[in-house]
């Protein structure tokens, strides 16, 4: 281990294979492990798979442990979790040095049927714990997110999640899992980027401990295209993805771009050699326009 970016301890340098066998050199040292309460550190850059398609998965993983993430997001309702443990168990990596994020989805709340479905994916992974365990979404319509947060709990407890947290919380139910339980989620998974900055939850985050992880950190692509980024990018001899990942690095969010497309895949890691002034962040800062491309959590039950 070794000091790494503001005091944050970091990985030794590690190496990985390649889909085909090959070993390369990573870069996986660069990325900040932050302190996560329960649990291991977490890396703040990550790699997240929804709408990866199965059959492409086990390779897209593979080449994200290449480039050098250490950090891979998936979930029940992304139906690759199979893929995304055997790309794990191929790479030849020590589970220990990989950080896996898994999802309760909406048709699993409430206590019993929350346990089982976190064995459910334990047994889809072929792993014996994750990393973190999300809530994937509150459903408020079903009331039941306190009770699932009970069987969260005991999961931590028994050393199977080693972190536990929500994705989708608002303030209200944060409030209420803490004020119900005496527990704290170690982090909220919400949808971050742009055009939806959430400035009232992050504080809300801050106020309670809470590390916030941005979900679709890119738009989706969408803020890919907008003149300021592309401006900024510009001048840094950088493409706009990069951008917005080292803007969401520099905020202090977890960040977890997904992309299947290789060239990609490096891109969105290669962002520890430059660094966005106060005048660019407070630029991109400006381009918040309180919109979501997700679902609202308030409503949210099934796709
Ligand atoms: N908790 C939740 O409810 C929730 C909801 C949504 C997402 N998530 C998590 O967050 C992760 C990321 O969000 P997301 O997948 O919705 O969207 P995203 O990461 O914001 O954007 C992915 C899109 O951007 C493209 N892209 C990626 N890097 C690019 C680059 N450097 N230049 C140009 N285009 C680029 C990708 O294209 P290609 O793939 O074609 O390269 C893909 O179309 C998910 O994979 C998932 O793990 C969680």
């Amino acid at each position: 281990m070794r000091p790494g970016p503001r005091g944050i301890r970091c990985h030794a340098y590690s190496r990985a294979q390649t889909g085909d066998g090959g070993e390369v050199s990573t870069q996986a040292d660069s990325v900040a492990r932050i302190p996560l309460r329960g649990g291991s550190p977490i890396p703040q850059l990550g790699f997240g798979v929804f709408q990866v398609p199965p059959r492409d998965t086990a390779e897209v993983v593979a080449k994200a442990l290449a480039v050098g993430y250490r950090h891979i997001d998936t979930a029940a309702a992304y139906r690759n979790e199979a893929q995304v443990g055997q790309a794990i168990r191929a790479s030849g990596l020590d589970r220990g040095e990989v950080f896996l994020t898994t999802k309760c989805f909406n048709d699993d709340h409430g206590y019993e049927q929350a346990k089982r479905a976190f064995h459910a994916s334990l047994a889809r992974l072929e792993l014996d714990y994750v990393d973190l365990y999300l809530i994937h979404w509150p459903v408020p319509a079903h009331d039941l997110y306190v009770e699932t947060w009970r069987a969260f709990i005991d999961l931590h407890s028994e050393g199977l999640a080693r972190a536990i947290g929500v994705s989708n919380f608002q303030p209200a139910h944060l409030r209420r899992l803490v004020s119900e339980t005496g527990q704290t989620p170690a982090i909220n998974q919400v949808e971050l980027h742009p055009y939806l900055q959430q400035p009232g939850l992050r504080h809300e985050h801050r106020e309670l401990g809470i590390l916030t992880e941005a979900w679709s950190p890119l738009a989706q692509g969408r803020a890919l295209g907008d003149p300021t980024i592309v401006g900024i990018a510009a001048e840094h001899s950088r493409s706009a993805g990069q951008v917005v990942v080292r803007w969401h690095l520099q905020l202090g969010n977890v960040v977890i771009p997904k992309s299947v497309t290789p060239e990609r895949i490096e891109q969105n890691f290669d962002v520890f050699d430059f660094e966005l002034s106060g005048a660019e962040m407070e630029a991109i800062n400006g381009l918040d326009a309180g919109t979501r491309i997700g679902p609202d959590p308030e409503t949210f039950v099934r796709p």
